[in-house]
């Protein structure tokens, strides 16, 4: 038998009258990244909040993730004569106050019932952008809607039917979306124990919001699809032929090998996201960080390289652009933003993500987060990048 969770209250895939009330609510006092992840978790059912925190097989790669932040060292100057650091940056022909988009992670409706909806407007608000979910709770329209201007990217899983994949294509064209994200490290689910030993299954409905019942798209097909793999895995090759029919440019998402990156480019992607799904896809494969150095000397510039997973701290994304990467996308960490506190919690993160990256360049001496470059970080040991 299934473990039922209980949804969250109020609509899910339909924006409540409620919402701008839920907005102005008082959140509970956050100082710190850390204290928004405790206030997140202690609201969750915990079957959910196993499902969010969790990783796959020995969760090895989940730990490896943060460890390898660890073994980076900051290279500081002093008495550089500052006056103020600039964490800002641009993307897609969009300005980012910092570094930072928030990952697309789909069934994000378990987590507060406005999910992505609140989170784009948390970006808005704080000057940054979104990576929009294929498999969210609501409407890829329904999130350009209500923060248009943070509605930078949408995500699709290149799999299953080619009608369904670019009928979302043609969705993000018209809702306005700068650029696509096509997470190529998901032929499969991981092997995730903690749903296991829970029977938990993600109830479509918080997975759906793409297909409403009577859609175009059937949703059970879809996500049969999506979840089974109901028709064969695609190739770069297959991927290079669909994607002429857009000219929005694309990112490959999951990407851990030099060879890849040059697969994925040489495919069209205009760059690529080092990411390994936050440790809950292949256990066993190395961190995301220790995978950036020798993706970024592979794609020798004009490439857009997107880092995620492990990034728990505004000191972690410092390290990841000084290694090269154009900006990072946090998942769980604005997941936990929204538990704890629906829009308001989102923005806290962003916030608390400002105030340590400014932290940090000012210590480290450097002011501009687009100058930093290699010298400022030397590794431990342990560390096993290249
Ligand atoms: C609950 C959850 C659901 C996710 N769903 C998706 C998804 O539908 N598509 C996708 O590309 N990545 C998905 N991800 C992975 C995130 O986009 C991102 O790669 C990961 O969370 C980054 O690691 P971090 O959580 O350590 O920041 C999901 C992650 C979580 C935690």
């Amino acid at each position: 038998m299934n473990r039922e969770v209980a949804l969250p209250e109020g609509g899910l895939g339909e924006l409540r009258e409620a919402d701008a009330g839920a907005r102005a609510a008082p959140i509970p006092p956050m100082r710190t990244l850390g204290e928004v992840e405790q206030a997140g978790l202690r609201g969750l059912d915990p079957v959910i909040a196993a499902f969010l925190q969790g990783g796959s097989g020995s969760e090895v790669t989940l730990a490896r993730n943060q460890r390898a932040f660890d073994q980076i060292r900051f290279v500081p100057r002093t008495m550089s004569g500052l006056a103020y650091p600039s964490a800002a940056t641009s993307l897609f022909g969009r300005s980012l106050s910092i570094p930072v988009l928030t990952a697309p992670f789909g069934a994000d409706g378990y987590f507060h019932p406005d999910g992505h909806v609140a989170i784009g407007r948390a970006n808005a608000r704080f000057g940054t952008c979104s990576i929009v979910p294929e498999a969210g709770t609501h409407s890829v329209e329904q999130v350009a809607a209500a923060a248009p201007s943070s509605a930078l990217i949408g995500q699709l899983h290149p799999m299953g039917s080619e009608v369904n994949f670019l009928s979302m294509v043609r969705r993000y064209e018209a809702t306005g979306y700068r650029a696509l994200c096509l997470t190529v490290d998901c032929p499969t689910p991981g092997w995730r124990e903690h749903n296991l030993r829970h029977a938990f299954n993600i109830d479509n409905r918080v997975v759906g919001g793409n297909y409403p019942p009577g859609a175009e798209i059937d949703m059970e097909r879809a996500l049969g699809q999506l979840h089974a793999q109901t028709e064969p895995v695609w190739s770069w090759g297959k991927l290079a032929e669909l994607m002429t029919a857009t000219s929005l440019p694309w990112v490959a998402k999951g990407i851990l090998t030099p060879e890849d990156a040059l697969a994925a480019t040489t495919a069209g992607a205009a760059g690529v996201v080092v990411s390994n799904h936050g440790g809950r896809q292949l256990d066993g494969v190395s961190s995301a960080v220790e995978a950036l150095p020798s993706i970024v000397s592979a794609l020798a510039g004009g490439s857009v390289v997107l880092l995620d997973s492990g990034i728990r701290r505004g000191s972690d994304v410092v390290k990841a652009i000084a290694l090269g990467a154009d900006a990072v996308l946090v998942g769980r960490l604005s997941a936990y933003g929204i538990a704890a506190g629906g829009e308001e919690g989102a923005y806290r993160v962003l916030d608390l993500l400002r105030q340590e990256i400014e932290t940090t360049l000012v210590l480290l001496g450097r002011g501009d987060i687009t100058d930093l470059g290699r010298d400022a970080v030397t590794f431990g040991k342990g560390w096993d990048g290249s």
